[in-house]
């Protein structure tokens, strides 16, 4: 075809033949809709979370009771399901409800950043609600950890600390130092420092890694010593995956003493155990300490966004991505700094401090402690430890395996391996199912219940979940084990 053109009266040529397009009709594919989705029955989405989904995970749902359950509303401490039970969550998202649910501060700065139509992507122009709330946690981190990468998931803040931490410490010095146990998330990078052979699978890892068990500074000091390759090491201060595991005052003092020494760059992962919950913004602080780059995820969206953020020492920064000619090699990704997101963690860490929240996961922290070990002293032979702080506590069942009746061992041989001399995930699907209280699991010990509560938690609701315990734990291991087996096989 020949393109016919004329010129207009700014002079720009226009095609005047060119052909009409008819408008194509795309075919609409089967759709659901927002209220078809609200609509969903137990059944429809379980088809669904098998043909779409993780087919495998509902197994696992369904040992625990939790693919009976629509949750319709949530509020404060309680999911509200399909039959208006209210569910006293002690699970807590993994930590990442220190607000509990919906808090209505959290709600309205949202509903107002909405209300006006604010931008949301931070690529081109720079972002008010960006740089707001980079400020934010520079003031709210001691020392010098000034400077902050914004992005979505506590994955993406580790993998922007592992990468920091490699280029500041130099091509010289490759090499991280991760404990046994430890989790930091399961993107290819912090895979390699996260230490579970289930997630590790049969991936293939970079070998520049030093393992030692958590809590041993003599194995660090050894691996300082003697591998001038150590360029960083990462720990999370308090291990959640691992099963609330901490190290005392001295091991993290002379932590700091040997990076100095050595010149190890320390990453401490507070993407669980931070904002807040331990009863200090960071968990390091209990020990007067500072690292050289922190992580925050989970609560840091106050429930309600994907927000994480790596904050490192401003000189890290700078020997780093300093320059115009290294700014760019890892800059926020497309939603790092997103805008609504942001909003609500800013308005989330100014509700955390005007709350008064961290003094409160505190106290009644104590207090749950408290009635914990209470606890314990009266089950001896089923509570085997109560450990934690604040809103992030373990308790560690004894491995009954062996002193389960004779009779009973087949049956419950016949089980998942994951619940193999494991009373927590009895405990748990009992306490769901009877008394209307939801516990987390940690990965790497089958015998630990995890207790990660909104940092709003009240003696009230501390008291009915232990009092619910105590009801449960009384009926004796055997009856628990037995109702629950009873409950599979129905
Ligand atoms: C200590 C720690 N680091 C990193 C992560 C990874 O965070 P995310 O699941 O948001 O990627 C988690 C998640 O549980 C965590 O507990």
């Amino acid at each position: 075809m020949t393109v016919v053109t004329k010129t207009d009266t700014t002079g720009a040529r226009l095609v005047t033949n060119a052909p009409e397009l008819a408008p194509r009709t795309i075919a609409r594919p089967d759709l659901l809709t927002l209220d078809q989705a609200k609509a969903l029955s137990v059944d429809q989405m379980t088809e669904l979370f098998k043909a779409h989904l993780n087919p495998g995970q509902l197994h696992f749902m369904k040992l625990l009771g939790f693919h009976k359950v629509k949750i319709e509303r949530a509020e404060g401490m309680y999911y509200i399901d399909q039959n208006g039970r209210r569910i006293l969550d002690f699970f807590g998202g993994f930590g990442s409800l220190a607000f509990g649910h919906n808090h209505p501060r959290i709600l309205e700065a949202r509903k107002t950043f909405q209300d006006e139509k604010r931008q949301e992507i931070a690529i081109a122009f720079m972002s008010q609600y960006a740089t707001a709330l980079a400020a934010n946690l520079a003031a709210c981190s001691p020392g010098d950890l000034d400077m902050v990468f914004l992005g979505s998931s506590g994955s993406e803040a580790m993998e922007s600390a592992v990468k920091l931490a490699e280029r500041a410490a130099g091509p010289k010095r490759p090499k991280i130092v991760y404990a046994e146990n430890s989790f930091h998330g399961k993107t290819k990078g912090v895979l390699t420092i996260t230490d579970g052979n289930l997630y590790r699978a049969e991936f293939r890892l970079t070998d520049n890694t030093v393992r030692v068990p958590f809590g041993d500074i003599d194995a660090i000091e050894q691996a300082f010593r003697t591998d001038p390759e150590i360029g960083t090491i990462v720990l999370e201060t308090v291990q959640g995956g691992g099963g609330i595991n901490e190290a005392p005052r001295e091991f993290w003092q002379k932590l700091r003493q040997l990076c100095d020494q050595y010149g190890v760059i320390w990453v401490a992962d507070e993407v669980q155990c931070g904002f807040g919950r331990t009863g200090r913004f960071y968990a390091f602080e209990h020990y007067d300490v500072v690292p050289d780059i922190t992580a925050l995820a989970k609560s840091l969206g106050a429930g309600k966004a994907a927000m994480a953020a790596m904050i490192a020492k401003r000189d890290i920064y700078m020997k780093a991505y300093g320059s115009p000619k290294t700014a760019m090699i890892h800059a926020m990704a497309t939603f790092g700094g997103i805008g609504e997101a942001c909003a609500t963690a800013i308005e989330g860490i100014n509700t955390l401090y005007d709350e008064g929240l961290m003094e409160n996961a505190e106290s009644t922290g104590a207090y749950l402690l408290q009635r914990l070990q209470a606890l314990k002293e009266k089950y001896p032979r089923i509570i085997k430890d109560v450990r934690g702080r604040g809103c992030m506590m373990g308790l560690e069942f004894q491995d009954f395996s062996q002193t389960l009746p004779a009779v009973m061992r087949p049956v419950v041989g016949m089980l998942d391996d994951k619940l193999k001399g494991s009373l927590s995930g009895f405990v748990g699907a009992l306490l769901l199912r009877d008394y209307d209280v939801l516990v987390a699991f940690t990965e790497y010990n089958r015998n630990v219940v995890r207790l990660l509560p909104p940092l709003i938690m009240q003696r009230e609701h501390v008291d009915k979940l232990v009092d619910s315990l105590d009801d449960l734990l009384g009926r004796g291991v055997v009856a628990i084990v037995k109702d629950f087996v009873k409950s599979q096989v129905k």
